[in-house]
């Protein structure tokens, strides 16, 4: 194990995040992984706190906007602030750590044994762990003159010799950052081998060893032992596994907002069926080619230029963020529409939400809304999606006015896992495209093992088994304590 680096010069992070599409090896095993949102949507009694939701998307935007914003090829990755995490286990002999999952950054990092910043405790309530590569028989120090730095950063760093340690340094648009060195180990999962059966599994990750965490990812009221990327770059667990033929490189979730658990799957998710729409190529994020907006069986009139796309245009696929960000023009629209049959409606103003009492059933009283995209896949979203429960008969409307802001004005349409939600979805970056089905998300689907050739069922509460499901109060948030194992 060669030594920690030494806190000098640290090579920007020339992470592209737009990448050409690995193309597909053999890929064998599938598997899944159980989430939970860190923050519950506010419904019923179990409370919950827009102000939360809000402070959280403000931030997100923050940081996406950056990162529309950020230079190709500067020191800034684009990043989510993760709603969702889950636990990994990590070297010889195994250690578990808890990371954000995060589809919006490609690397995967946990706070090393050398970290100057990192947080001691979390207000999560889990115990946090820290990496040490020299307890750890399968670890070893990343040099940089090693296959993975120069495609890092596409090519040799100057001055790299064979002694010094291939270093990271990200720096989010909100501010925080981390520092480390890369360093590889032994990642293991539990690999699906039968219909709610799992066996051990194992496969060589190079992932950050966080060294220096600063901004929000230091600090202890969410403190967790770092983030895992999603995101479509060659340096991500899942292309490294991929590459490796352990995985395909497809990934999906399927979040319940009615029980506040969720899915994480890798591998060919066989059953439900769904459409799919493609991925825009060479885009930072998910970017779909949205076509129309239909509420209540009319589509909107709408002027062209909502429906272009571009890296400053069009529309984002983005779970990491709680609601729907709509210009201005969709926004207005869409309201008029979802009111029409409520013009005597009392609207209150809660924080920045617009809420309203209502004694009835909101899927009876209001109209749904789908959004096409291209390749005639619809997304659809009920009311019971769009507006959120705050307390008894009193809901609030989950879309927000304005887009996703850019330089020069144009507003993108960011959807949001509000609307995402109770849907099964489907990122299959090996075909490039995104799809979805609307699903129960505490029942069980089928995912294919790519070895046999077998569909086996993974019911929603059967991976958890074996691991404590946990609600927890943290300030005035609803958060799920980790149930999760990491599934292949
Ligand atoms: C990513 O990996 C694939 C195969 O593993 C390779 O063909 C491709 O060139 C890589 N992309 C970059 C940008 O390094
Ligand atoms: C919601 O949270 C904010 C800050 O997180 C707090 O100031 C506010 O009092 C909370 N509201 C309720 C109703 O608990
Ligand atoms: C996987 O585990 C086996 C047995 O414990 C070990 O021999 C092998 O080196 C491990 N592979 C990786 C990639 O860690
Ligand atoms: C979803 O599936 C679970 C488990 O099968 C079941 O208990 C629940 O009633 C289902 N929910 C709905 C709305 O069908
Ligand atoms: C879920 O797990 C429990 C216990 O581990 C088992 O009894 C039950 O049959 C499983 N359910 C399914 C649908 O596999």
């Amino acid at each position: 194990m060669a030594p920690p680096p030494a806190a000098q010069a640290v090579a920007a992070l020339l992470l592209a995040a737009l990448l050409a599409l690995a193309s597909s090896h053999a890929a064998a095993a599938t598997g899944v992984f159980q989430v939970h949102r860190k923050f519950r949507r506010a419904a019923g009694e179990e409370g919950g706190n827009i102000t939360a939701h809000l402070a959280h998307d403000v931030s997100r935007r923050g940081r996406l906007l950056d990162a529309v914003d950020v230079p190709l090829g500067g020191l800034g990755l684009p990043t989510d602030t993760g709603l969702y995490y889950t636990k990994i286990e990590i070297g010889t002999p195994p250690k578990p750590f808890h990371v954000q999952v995060d589809t919006g950054s490609d690397i995967l990092w946990v706070n090393c044994i050398t970290c100057d910043k990192c947080p001691h405790k979390s207000g999560l309530g889990i115990d946090l762990m820290l990496y040490d590569p020299k307890g750890s028989s399968s670890g070893s120090t990343v040099s940089c003159d090693q296959p993975f730095c120069a495609a890092t950063y596409g090519g040799k760093l100057p001055g790299c010799t064979a002694s010094l340690p291939c270093e990271y340094s990200v720096m989010y648009g909100d501010g925080s950052t981390t520092t480390g060195y890369f360093v590889s180990d032994s990642l293991q999962y539990n690999q699906v081998s039968g219909d709610g059966q799992t066996r051990y599994g194992n496969g060589s990750v190079t992932f950050g060893c966080g060294a220096q965490q600063g901004g929000d990812l230091g600090n202890t009221n969410q403190a967790l032992d770092g983030i895992i990327g999603f995101g479509q770059s060659n340096t991500s667990m899942l292309s490294q596994l991929a590459a490796a033929g352990k995985v395909k490189k497809i990934f999906s979730h399927c979040l319940d907002t009615i029980t506040g658990g969720g899915i994480f799957a890798i591998g060919e998710v066989v059953q439900p069926k769904m459409k799919s729409t493609p991925l825009i190529p060479n885009m930072p994020h998910y970017n779909v080619k949205l076509k129309s907006i239909d509420v209540g069986g009319t589509a909107l009139q709408l002027p062209s230029h909502i429906f272009e796309t571009g890296e400053k245009k069009g529309t984002i696929i983005d779970s990491g963020t709680t609601l729907t960000y709509l210009p201005e023009l969709v926004y207005k629209e869409v309201m008029a529409k979802i009111f029409a049959k409520h013009q005597d409606m009392t609207f209150r103003s809660i924080q920045d939400f617009l809420c309203f009492q209502y004694h009835e059933s909101v899927d009876d009283g209001f109209p749904k809304i789908i959004f096409h995209f291209e390749n005639d896949l619809g997304l659809n979203v009920y009311p019971h999606d769009y507006f959120f429960q705050n307390g008894d008969n009193l809901y609030c409307v989950g879309f927000q006015n304005g887009g996703l802001q850019s330089k020069d004005g144009k507003d993108m349409v960011l959807l949001g896992d509000l609307v995402l939600s109770n849907k099964v979805v489907v990122y299959d970056l090996e075909n490039q495209v995104v799809g979805w089905a609307d699903y129960n998300c505490s029942s069980s689907m089928k995912v294919k093992d790519d070895k046999t050739g077998a569909a086996y069922t993974v019911d929603a509460h059967n991976i958890s088994s074996g691991c404590r499901r946990q609600w927890q109060k943290f300030l005035v948030l609803l958060v799920t304590m980790v149930c999760s194992s990491l599934i292949f």
